[in-house]
């Protein structure tokens, strides 16, 4: 399976870069395919292939977009159907602001499929459809839905996204807390 995600952010923004590395240590970078980076490319070219061209112009076979307005939901069995799965990189926003449609399953001619009805960020999206095209039901994954990051004495984050909980720990990109510890806002 290969994984492409259409980088939908104006800029290679630090976040991004961290998510976009997550994703290549998940899905390992000879599958993972970043599209549509206009800018700040030199900032991920090391993490898999990178495209300037939108995926909606290289006409795949056998895709699946990946959407939480998908009607139906991603199964273990859909990885005999795909050959590709799309993700939006996009920030997630509360309440959502559902771009992943008109952005992105609206100009390309292909499936969609949900991983449930909660957002994800995109690395946490990422890992959940693996897992899922690996043989593990979206019902057999634990999630954590909202948590709260300590990122300094008395100062906490709350991200109120969906997150995936592996032997009891939230699943995070490496240096995520630290991200947002030297952040003044997210
Ligand atoms: C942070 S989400 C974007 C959510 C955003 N509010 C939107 O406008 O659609 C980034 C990407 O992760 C994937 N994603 C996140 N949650 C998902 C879900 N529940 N079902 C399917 N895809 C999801 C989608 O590909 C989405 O474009």
């Amino acid at each position: 399976m290969k994984y492409i995600i259409e980088h939908l952010e104006p800029e290679m923004f630090d976040w991004c870069v961290i998510e976009y590395r997550h994703i290549s240590q998940i899905v390992g970078k000879e599958n993972l395919i970043i599209t549509n980076v206009k800018k700040g490319n030199e900032k991920i070219e090391e993490l898999g292939e990178i495209h300037k061209e939108s995926v909606s112009g290289m006409k795949l076979q056998k895709a699946c977009v990946l959407d939480p307005e998908a009607m139906l939901a991603l199964h273990p069995e859909d990885s005999e159907e795909f050959e590709y799965l799309i993700f939006g990189g996009i920030l997630g926003d509360h309440p959502p602001r559902k771009r992943t449609k008109p952005e992105l399953t609206s100009k390309i001619d292909a499936d969609s499929r949900n991983l449930g009805d909660r957002q994800m960020s995109t690395d946490t999206a990422v890992y959940v459809a693996k897992k899922i095209v690996d043989g593990i039901p979206l019902r057999k994954i634990k999630f954590k839905d909202g948590i709260e990051l300590d990122v300094a004495e008395g100062e906490s984050v709350i991200l109120p996204y969906r997150y995936v909980l592996e032997n009891g720990k939230i699943v995070l990109p490496e240096g995520f807390v630290e991200f947002l510890r030297d952040r003044d806002e997210f």
